[in-house]
């Protein structure tokens, strides 16, 4: 999606004979909004259609939590057991009709291949490294990394480093680099926060020539139905355009700092159907002599704001360690705990690492939210009004929590 590509042996032109020791190869069009919108051409050694086997059809079942009560929300993830691997070990925290947010922490390996039939999905790598392996090739990966994967790109995870741990969006519509962060022309501007550089596509194509039984899991229609295949799904000779997987690493994320507090959009870093997800990096803050150098309580009128805290030091919000999660739902302000504000005076910079989501409908929760929920958070403006929030232990303000 970001620019156009090609890895391997493509025809001089589109759609004319493409041949392999006289064999004439398969050409298909992996496309976006009819033939309008991008595409990649894949040159197949077998038709992508042959089939060998209808295997079962497993539908998508979905425990919903209603809470007695609405309100403000922290749900600790860091102990969650692992389970499954890289798709069946996802575990749906919250979702809405257009998006879904997953955990998953794999201990398992893929002995399938998997392709997404009805949504983009990001996956976050906060622990562990190694390649998806995709029919586009091999898409190295490591900690930080934001994996961004088209809807029908097959593929299968080849972990290196363990543990994992991901954080994984999934979306009907498409996941897109901002609007704003582009010209007319699609190159990303002078101001943005990245550039074409920071994005990193297939590295490597290898054509599988194997003949077997491969059994391929495509989501599709709310379930996941099972495919054999008797050839390898990595037939791909050669391949060109603008549709395959690629990543962004969180820590090529420059920042964008003022006199006075930027809002979230200035974090955003991906825009999806409806909601956008941003990254929060370490970095200079609010430098006014008279800045509060941390957010402004706020009411997002249209909006629920889910963070997920990544690494740094959360000294300054009480409760919040690494990989937890909070919830601050519409309909509701939030804002810094009582104290901090204050305290946050003086303070120049924080260290810390987080990615939030923020949707513009409600989110529904579900049964594995409610484990992991602390039940308390929606207090901590009340409890913490007599005892002001811990000062952070590095004058600089390396604890600091920088959004809210
Ligand atoms: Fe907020």
């Amino acid at each position: 999606m970001p620019f156009y590509q090609r890895l391997g042996d493509v025809p001089r032109k589109r759609h004319i004979q493409f041949r392999e020791n006289g064999t004439l190869l398969t050409e298909e069009v992996m496309g976006l909004e009819g033939f309008t919108g991008n595409e990649s051409i894949l040159y197949h050694l077998q038709s992508p259609c042959r089939v060998m086997k209808l295997d079962g059809f497993e539908p998508i079942e979905r425990k919903e939590w209603v809470p007695d009560q609405h309100a403000h929300r922290h749900f600790h993830t860091k102990e969650i057991d692992a389970a499954g691997d890289e798709v069946t070990g996802r575990r749906l925290l919250m979702w809405n009709n257009d998006v879904e947010i997953s955990l998953c922490r794999p201990k398992d390996s893929m002995d399938y291949f998997f392709r997404n039939g009805e949504g983009d999905e990001v996956i976050f790598v906060h622990e562990g490294s190694g390649v998806l392996e995709t029919v586009f090739g091999d898409v190295p990966y490591k900690e930080g990394d934001y994996v961004v994967v088209p809807r029908g790109t097959t593929y299968r995870f080849q972990p290196e480093a363990s543990p994992q741990r991901y954080l994984v969006f999934e979306t009907p519509g498409l996941i897109e680099i901002p609007r704003r962060y582009r010209n007319q022309y699609g190159q990303i501007m002078e101001g943005a926060p990245y550039y074409h550089r920071d994005i990193h596509p297939p590295t490597e194509l290898k054509t599988v020539r194997e003949q077997g039984e491969f059994p391929v899991k495509v989501r599709v229609r709310g379930g996941y139905q099972t495919y054999l295949l008797d050839y390898h799904p990595f037939d791909v000779v050669g391949w060109d355009g603008y549709l395959y997987p690629w990543t962004f690493s969180i820590h090529d994320f420059e920042p964008i700092t003022g006199r006075i507090h930027q809002p979230p959009p200035s974090h955003q870093t991906f825009a999806g159907q409806n909601f956008v997800i941003c990254s929060f990096c370490p970095r200079k803050l609010d430098f006014d002599p008279d800045a509060v150098p941390i957010p402004y309580h706020h009411s997002n009128l249209q909006s629920e704001e889910m963070i997920y805290y990544v690494s740094g030091n959360f000294g300054s919000r009480k409760g919040v360690e690494v990989g937890s999660i909070t919830l601050h739902p519409s309909g509701l302000p939030h804002g810094p705990q009582p104290g901090l504000a204050e305290k946050s005076i003086g303070t120049h910079e924080t260290h810390e690492l987080a990615v939030m989501c923020d949707t513009f409908n409600p989110l529904k929760l579900t049964d594995f939210a409610k484990k992991l929920d602390d039940g308390t958070y929606w207090r901590s403006w009340y409890e913490n009004a007599s005892q002001p929030a811990d000062a952070t232990d590095d004058a600089s303000g390396a604890g600091l929590t920088s959004h809210l």
